[in-house]
């Protein structure tokens, strides 16, 4: 794992972007795995920024977001995919039908899991997946206690997790209790990753992800055996390696 120590926030965001900008210059048919939370806000920030500026373009590229609520339509505005749009689509040249995020409204959820599956591979697999983490150490969606060989599926949310998110609603009840999340399989399979931590509360964990065993109760341990993995953490994430 290739290690960033930023010194705060916004110097986590601007290296974020940079390496989503280098990728897309490089390959402009580059297909980008995006994640939601807290974190990657700033790096949002930061692409729109550039995009402004003429650096890239998103005409020809392909995303594919991490994960969805369970039964959120994307009118919702708690919805990952009016996050997407809120943060990063509306303001680029991307084609509409070149972004992907799983459908929490779906039907049936089982062929909409493997349907998103096949649509990564025809897309040519992901280049480049950015994630965040959760403080029990999931990724996507997955849990602890996750399987590691599991593709896109339907994942029970925690306790913990349903808590943290809970800042996003206007209540804990309207949080859903179930998603849609690429397994760590799906993950695994992505060429590069770039994790980003900031935050007191995301240190345990990171040293956790980094220093301890590869094991299903700490999902990104499983991180330490993918080839290109970059964390960029602000010091505070940092703090306890
Ligand atoms: C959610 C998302 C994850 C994200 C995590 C951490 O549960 N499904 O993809 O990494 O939250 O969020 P934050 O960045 O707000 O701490």
């Amino acid at each position: 794992m290739r290690i960033i120590v930023t010194e705060n926030y916004d110097e986590l965001s601007k290296k974020a972007a940079d390496i989503v900008a280098s990728q897309l210059i490089l390959k402009p048919r580059s297909v980008i795995g995006f994640a939601t939370g807290g974190t990657p806000i700033g790096m949002y920030k930061e692409i729109v920024k550039m995009y402004r500026e003429g650096k890239f373009s998103f005409k020809d590229v392909v995303t594919f977001n991490l994960d969805e609520y369970y039964g959120l339509d994307r009118e919702n505005p708690q919805s990952y995919y009016f996050y997407m749009m809120e943060h990063l689509f509306k303001y680029v040249d991307i084609d509409k039908n070149n972004i992907n995020i799983p459908d929490g409204r779906a039907e049936d959820i089982e062929k909409e899991c493997i349907e998103y599956e096949e649509k990564i591979e025809k897309a040519g697999g992901i280049d480049l997946q950015i994630l965040g983490i959760g403080k029990n150490g999931h990724i996507g969606f997955n849990e602890p206690d996750v399987k590691f060989e599991a593709k896109t599926h339907l994942v029970r949310l925690d306790e913990d997790t349903i808590k943290a998110n809970s800042r996003f609603f206007n209540s804990i009840e309207e949080v859903p209790t179930k998603a849609i999340s690429m397994g760590i399989k799906t993950i695994m399979h992505t060429r590069k990753i770039v994790l980003l931590a900031s935050g007191k509360e995301k240190a345990e964990i990171i040293e956790k992800m980094v220093n301890g065993p590869i094991t299903p109760d700490v999902p990104a341990s499983i991180l330490q055996l993918h080839p290109d993995v970059t964390l960029i953490l602000d010091r505070e994430a940092a703090s306890q390696l």
